[in-house]
């Protein structure tokens, strides 16, 4: 293949230099587009624009392969758990014993907040979603750090070891306590011998008078969910959080915009999405056909089904349908979530309406299915979900603060407003 593409506009010739990934994904080079030819692209959802060089994850989806630095994930999913695959996505390779060491203790170093912290607690109804508390938390925690979110961003990567290690700790013991806050519970100090994922359930469920007990493998059904989270290339939040580093703000700053992106149900809110149209078609009695139908004619949306880049099956919610089924059997709940799901799902892959679109189950069908076992409540599933996606997020924040190159992020667009016209006063006004 040429290494160069010609565009003809008009009557004149451009030629643009072509990109081939280590995969051998193609692109069209156009970033002298504007400036040879006064033309700019228009792709709106940018479903066919490349916005960066990654070597962080890679996703082919019309073959349903995901990995991270060239590792698969059902491979991560078996062998490596989710600080390692963390430190996978951030630093590019599975870490010699001593730096995992080292990391392990950085993140149990850093599980507590600053108590000043626990009053911003008291300044949220108890209503509040815990996104919304999330995002401010997180973006309050830099204020603490000064010299992490200086946005000075030499003298913010000299910290960056120390401020991903701390990221990582924290946003799991501020979802803690918004889940306390909102119950009306004291909160439950971080226990520096339990491991990632066993920590944040006993900052979560301990009670006074009794710790919380993982009886039936839930911290590793947990560090599971979290591990398949970890990264997904250039997805709506991810893209966020590259979007606001691009200016130069602070990692604190980026994934606090991040959690925003990631709260809408077309993304990671969907899968409380999911949970909550399971039980309305548990409640409704419907055995998931009516609503099959329903979404068909463009009436409702199979949460959980569809993506944007993987047009086959989303490689991890094989792995989390499995998962689910494993949790329900050691915890032995009998959940009509997952016979209904599965029901859908069995339906959907049948139905020429999916087939067609390539319309599969996504990471968030089966998720919630878990988590809900474990006692995670609904409105805090997509809490659950930034904290598996802060690796991702700070291993992308990197790649940009990295790159001495990299430009603000400050895409055209297309004009259709008015145009011009005088303004004539309509009279005196305030
Ligand atoms: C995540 O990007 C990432 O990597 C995201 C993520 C990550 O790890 O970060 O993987 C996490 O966000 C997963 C997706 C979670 N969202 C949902 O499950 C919500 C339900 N899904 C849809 O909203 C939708 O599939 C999207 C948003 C995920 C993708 O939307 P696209 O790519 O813009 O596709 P589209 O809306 O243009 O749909 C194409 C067609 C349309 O029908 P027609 O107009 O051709 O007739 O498929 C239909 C859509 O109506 N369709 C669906 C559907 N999803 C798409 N019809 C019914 N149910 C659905 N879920």
């Amino acid at each position: 293949m040429e290494d160069t593409a010609t565009i003809r506009l008009g009557s004149e010739n451009f030629e643009f230099p072509l990109l081939k990934g280590t995969e051998g994904e193609m692109a069209l080079d156009t970033r002298t587009l504007r400036a040879k030819s006064g033309f700019i692209a228009f792709d709106e959802g940018y479903g066919n624009t490349g916005s960066c060089l990654s070597d962080i994850t890679f996703i082919d989806g019309e073959k349903g392969i995901l990995r991270h630095r060239g590792y698969p994930i059902e491979q991560l999913a078996e062998h490596s758990g989710f600080l390692e695959t963390a430190m996978l996505v951030i630093y590019g390779d599975l870490p010699p014993e001593e730096c995992f060491d080292a990391f392990r203790f950085s993140v149990r170093e850093n599980a507590s907040i600053h108590t000043g912290m626990h009053h911003h607690f008291d300044g949220f109804p108890s209503y509040a979603h815990p996104m919304a508390i999330l995002s401010a938390m997180l973006n309050s925690l830099g204020a603490y750090y000064p010299e992490m979110s200086s946005n000075d961003r030499e003298q913010d990567l000299a910290h960056f070891n120390e401020t991903a290690a701390l990221l990582i700790s924290k946003v799991r013991t501020i979802a803690a306590m918004t889940y306390r806050m909102k119950m009306g519970l004291p909160f439950v100090y971080p226990d520096h011998n339990r491991r990632y994922a066993e920590n944040f359930l006993h900052m979560m469920f301990s009670k006074p008078y009794n710790d919380y007990v993982d009886e039936h493998g839930a911290a590793k059904a947990l560090d599971l969910f979290l591990m398949l989270h970890a990264d997904h290339e250039q997805n709506c939040s991810t893209s966020t959080v590259r979007m606001v580093a691009s200016g130069g703000a602070n990692l604190f700053a980026s994934v606090s915009a991040g959690v925003c992106a990631l709260w809408g149900p077309s993304h990671g809110g969907a899968n409380m999405a999911v949970i909550q149209m399971l039980e309305d078609i548990h409640k409704s009695g419907d055995d998931g056909t009516r609503f099959i139908q329903a979404a068909k004619e463009g009436k409702a949306k199979l949460m959980g089904f569809g993506h944007r880049v993987y047009k086959n099956y989303d490689p991890r919610a094989k792995i989390l349908g499995k998962s689910a089924e494993g949790i329900l059997k050691s915890m032995d709940i009998k959940d009509p979530m997952l016979d209904i799901a599965k029901r859908l799902e069995q339906a959907a892959l049948e139905d020429p309406y999916f087939i067609e679109r390539k319309l599969y189950p996504n990471v968030d069908f089966y998720s919630g299915i878990i988590l809900k076992a474990i006692g995670i409540p609904v409105e805090m599933f997509t809490v659950m979900f930034a904290i598996g996606r802060m690796p991702g997020w700070i291993a992308n924040w990197k790649e940009i603060a990295d790159n001495p190159k990299s430009r603000i992020h400050r895409p055209r667009q297309i004009y259709t407003g008015a145009t011009l016209r005088d303004y004539v006063a309509m009279g005196e006004r305030e």
